[in-house]
């Protein structure tokens, strides 16, 4: 049983669709902590409401950027709560040293692309300006580069001619909601085989 960490900024349907994997048996796992950088996100909600710890990072009254005292923060909260593996869900600054330091390999981000295309902000919207014809999300493992680390696992979407903004990130999240539980519960079993 693999003791997760998760950090978001928003929303939360991946945290509670990792929760759902978790509820079925599909995701051996537990969650030690969850983590925001927005006091308002409905992440820390969700998490509340299933008695999951949840606190807020303080950064400092940055808009984007993930200073180092709140990343060396965030890092000993993780440690503390006995994370293994720490999962981005929605999480929107960039993770750098020294939290990647405190958890080599062991940081995973979900992003709504095909990535190596499209990375960076509102990605749907990038695939649809971009006039191509399926687009997609990826689950990878983060390094020092925006949406550039190893890709672990992708699924796509297809692009109607007829899509908006908002049915297009419809069929994403879907799509997300499936793919990132199976994808940690697989990255979780091969550091298993590791250990
Ligand atoms: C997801 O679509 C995820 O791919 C995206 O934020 C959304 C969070 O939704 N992440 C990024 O864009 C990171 N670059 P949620 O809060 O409902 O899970």
């Amino acid at each position: 049983m693999i003791r997760l960490g998760i950090l978001g900024s928003g929303n939360g349907s991946n945290f509670q669709a990792i929760l759902k994997a978790i509820d079925a048996g599909d995701l051996k796992a537990e969650i030690a902590l969850v983590l925001s950088d927005n006091p308002d996100a409905r992440i820390l909600t969700r998490a509340r409401d299933r008695g999951i710890p949840a606190q807020v990072i303080d950064c400092g009254g940055y808009k984007s950027k993930f200073p180092l005292e709140s990343q060396q923060w965030t890092a000993q909260q993780l440690r503390q709560a006995g994370a293994e593996l720490i999962c981005l869900a929605g999480f929107m600054r960039l993770v750098r040293h020294p939290l990647l330091e405190a958890f080599p390999s062991r940081i995973l981000n979900l992003h709504p692309s095909l990535l190596p295309n499209f990375p960076g902000l509102d990605a749907w919207q990038q695939a649809l300006d971009a006039g191509v014809e399926e687009t997609g999300c990826t689950v990878h493992l983060v390094d020092a580069g925006m949406d550039t680390g190893p890709i672990l696992a992708q699924r796509k979407v297809a692009i109607e001619s007829d899509d908006t903004a908002d049915s297009l990130l419809t069929r994403i999240h879907a799509a997300e909601h499936e793919l990132y539980p199976q994808a940690i519960a697989e990255y979780a079993n091969s550091l298993g085989n590791m250990d």
